[in-house]
């Protein structure tokens, strides 16, 4: 096992755990990418896989923010969810101005057994051990100045790429699938979920201090099918990497679990076996911390367009979110309700940032 320096902020890491601090930590979903001027230098002249497979430039960009704000209390790994996919089989690209592509997406049952199961022809350590030599190097290179969080997709935000070949606004091929082949939706999520077990426990024996597991598409299913497709995984992933790592000798690492658009599950989120419910815009903070009472610590949520509304608007959303967390000095982690978007003008995240450790010290 890699030895790394010492730690020098572990704010995130009591926060997580529930414990009192002295101001909420800070980090921001998409910390590392396109509003920043230097990711554009680096991005010029490299795919965007290339890059999340080239561990000296992953390491480099996922630094760019923790260099230029000395507000961040974490840095996040530069990668992306789909490298699960990828290891499964799958061609994914990165398409300028459009987003992933798949050129062969999952069509129909049949499909499924071209895909790599875990010990069927995907072995995580080598088809994404440049997500591991990643994390080790820049965990070196953060010299312990914040603590590094790994992440992953959740199983039904993947198995719904692999089948719609890329975003979508109805998401009516991969819902389909849930209604017309349930048993296979099912088969799809068990295979993919071993995947993302063993890659997050990886992740930690490689140097992550802190995971979280992004389901960016909750938000499209009914209470229903969230509790059918997707809940049951993200409660396997919260107990069987606690188990995994156990098993490797490994120390435990406070998990998150980011479900956008499941509002309205969010009191089974809080007994779901994670530390961290992110919460996205959609939420009254005060509601959801009578909701959370106490079982989790929260982590939101202020939506990223209020960035784009001058200091004022900033200055005004960050107090009022601070106050609902209740000053935030026990169970709050400040971060946005989605990812920073790429016009946001980097001056103006310093300032949302600034203002919410002024709020959180107060
Ligand atoms: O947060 C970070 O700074 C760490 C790195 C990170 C990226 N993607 C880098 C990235 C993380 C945690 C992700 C997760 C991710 N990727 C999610 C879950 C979070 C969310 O936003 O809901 C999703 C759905 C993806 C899939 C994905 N990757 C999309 C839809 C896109 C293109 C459109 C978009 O919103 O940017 C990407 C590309 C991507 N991933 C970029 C970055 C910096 C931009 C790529 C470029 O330079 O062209």
């Amino acid at each position: 096992m890699a030895s790394f320096p010492p730690l020098k902020n572990n704010l995130i890491l009591r926060a997580a755990r529930g414990e009192k601090v002295e101001r909420p930590p800070m980090w921001v979903m998409r910390q590392a990418g396109r509003y920043l001027p230097e990711y554009h230098k680096v991005r010029a002249g490299h795919d965007f896989f290339e890059m999340c497979r080239t561990p000296e430039i992953a390491s480099t960009i996922t630094l760019q923010p923790i260099e230029r704000y000395e507000d961040l209390d974490a840095a996040i790994i530069f990668s992306d969810i789909l490298v699960i996919p990828q290891a499964m089989g799958m061609v994914v690209e990165m398409v300028e101005k459009k987003g992933p592509h798949f050129p062969e997406p999952l069509e129909t049952p049949e499909d499924l057994a071209k895909l790599k199961r875990l010990g069927e022809g995907c072995d995580v350590k080598k088809e994404l051990g440049y997500v591991f030599e990643a994390l080790t190097l820049t965990r070196q290179k953060l010299a312990g100045r914040v603590p590094l969080l790994g992440f992953i997709g959740a199983p039904w935000t993947l198995m719904a790429y692999m089948i719609e070949g890329g975003g979508s606004k109805t998401f009516t091929k991969a819902k389909s699938w849930l209604f017309k082949y349930p048993e296979d939706s099912q088969k799809l999520l068990q295979d993919i979920t071993d995947v993302a077990v063993e890659f997050l426990a990886q992740q930690v024996v490689a140097g992550a201090q802190m995971v979280q597991v992004f389901d960016s598409w909750a938000g499209e299913l009914s209470p229903v099918e969230f509790a059918e497709f997707s809940l049951p995984y993200l409660r396997q992933i919260s107990k069987r990497v606690p188990e995994r790592l156990a098993e490797l000798g490994q120390e435990q690492v406070p998990m998150t679990v980011f479900a956008k658009g499941a509002w309205y599950a969010l009191d089974a989120l809080c007994d779901s076996g994670y530390n961290v419910v992110g919460l996205d815009w959609t939420h009254d903070p005060a509601e959801a911390r009578k909701i959370a009472n106490g079982r989790v610590t929260l982590q939101g949520n202020m939506d990223p367009n209020v960035l784009y509304g001058g200091k004022e608007a900033i200055d005004k959303a960050v107090k009022r979110i601070v106050e609902g967390f209740g000053g935030g000095k026990q169970g709050y982690i400040v971060n946005l309700g989605h990812g920073v978007t790429p016009g946001v003008k980097p001056e103006d995240l310093g300032f949302f940032l600034r203002k919410n450790h002024e709020y959180g010290s107060a």
